[in-house]
């Protein structure tokens, strides 16, 4: 394979089916975001990680962004549980992981330790504020984390509308390995693609062989718009305005953290397991109100040598549909003046498509617009 190795050097498999439960009696139930990091670990989308994560590479992770041996790593994976089950448990043991009366998994227990939240909060999203989704999330989940290396040992179930769009590291490698594409640029997304999206992923695609459309589709906040909707969105879009030879669609089954640049470089570095050179970060990459500046989640990679990060960050500024070059640009490109500039945010579309308004072909494709409408409409 000629490929870009996965971040830290090996693609981590943690997934067996067969693993023997007899002496395993105790469980824990874990949510919905423990359970999709579950299988993300497993299937080495997370790697290096191989488990949740100990109470050393926790902190070294919240106050320098890598983890205790020194690999880049942002955003903690952990296993928060309620201290009375916490207070039920020894090191040493394996415990299986349940959630909705389904044992998912495995962790060998190496160690329970009790966080300070508010470290957690300022150092991955800049803020304590609750009103921030990934705060309120962080503040709603339990203060004692578990942490050892875990075995998935059930597929956790998919959404079934898109079942055929679920692929694993080592899938997407086949895959653009099979196309025989050298250089492919990774694209997060958990809006539906309008033609800003549209405009930087094509203008990276002139300059490498693919494009891997990567939707988040885990947890999100309740007013973005449901990950079957904007499946459904993409499929359309691909189909009608997309090389079918040089752009690959499936989906990233995490939860959302809106943690602006902290997990830009998340995003990247889990891209860069899925198989991709490269990585779109355009204005404000997951990001949520105005808790981040526009391009925080760009610069954020100064911090890390050219060694540390092999995935390259393809920066994009802000863009938009200019009324007198009659065609998508950014501040770069244009030299006219803002009044002649249509921008528009996710939040708008979301509220002129609920009003009935539809958004203009220039903001986003009429097959979108229209899709949006009426599936938003029955939801
Ligand atoms: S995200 O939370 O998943 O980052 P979104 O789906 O809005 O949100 O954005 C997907 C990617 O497109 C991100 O890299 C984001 O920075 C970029 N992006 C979104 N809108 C624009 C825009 N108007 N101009 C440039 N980049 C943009």
């Amino acid at each position: 394979m000629t490929l870009i190795k996965p971040h830290g050097g090996l693609l981590v498999n943690r997934v067996d089916f067969n693993f023997n439960m007899k002496d395993v009696d105790k469980e824990v139930e874990i949510d919905a975001m423990a359970l999709s990091d579950l299988e993300l670990i497993s299937n080495g989308t997370y790697s290096p990680l191989n488990g949740f994560m100990r109470e050393k590479d926790y902190l070294s992770v919240l106050d320098r962004m890598r983890l205790a041996n020194g690999v880049v790593w942002t955003i903690p994976i952990t296993l928060p549980v309620p201290e009375v089950i916490a207070d039920t448990l020894k090191i040493g043991e394996t415990i299986k992981l349940k959630c909705q009366d389904e044992i998912y998994g495995i962790i060998q227990l190496e160690e329970i330790y009790k966080v300070d939240k508010d470290l957690e909060a300022k150092a991955v999203y800049l803020t304590t504020d609750s009103n921030h989704p990934g705060v309120r999330k962080l503040m709603d989940r339990p203060n004692i984390y578990l942490a050892g290396p875990i075995t998935l040992v059930k597929t956790p179930p998919n959404i079934p509308e898109f079942s055929h769009d679920y692929k694993t590291p080592l899938e997407t490698r086949n895959t653009f390995h099979h196309n025989n594409w050298k250089t492919v640029v990774g694209f997060q997304t958990r809006n539906p693609i309008h033609r800003a999206h549209e405009y930087i992923q094509k203008t990276a695609l002139e300059t490498v062989d693919g494009l891997f459309i990567n939707p988040l589709v885990g947890e999100t906040k309740s007013d973005d718009i449901p990950a079957v909707i904007r499946m459904n969105s993409y499929k359309i879009l691909l189909k009608k305005y997309y090389p079918k030879d040089r752009v690959f669609l499936s989906v990233f089954p995490a939860a959302m953290r809106y943690a602006g640049p902290r997990e830009a470089v998340f995003h990247a570095l889990v891209r860069q397991n899925y198989g991709c050179s490269h990585f779109i970060v355009g204005r404000d990459h997951a990001g949520v109100g105005n808790y981040y500046g526009t391009y925080d989640a760009q610069q954020i990679f100064t911090n890390f040598h050219p060694n540390e990060i092999e995935i390259k960050i393809l920066p994009f500024e802000h863009s938009f549909y200019c009324k007198v070059c009659d065609n998508m640009a950014t501040a770069k490109t244009c030299p006219h003046p803002a009044k002649f500039h249509l921008h528009l945010s996710g939040t708008k579309v979301r509220e002129m498509l609920r009003n009935g308004t539809l958004p203009p072909p220039q903001f986003s494709r009429p097959e979108v617009v229209e899709l949006l409408r009426s599936e938003l409409n029955q939801y």
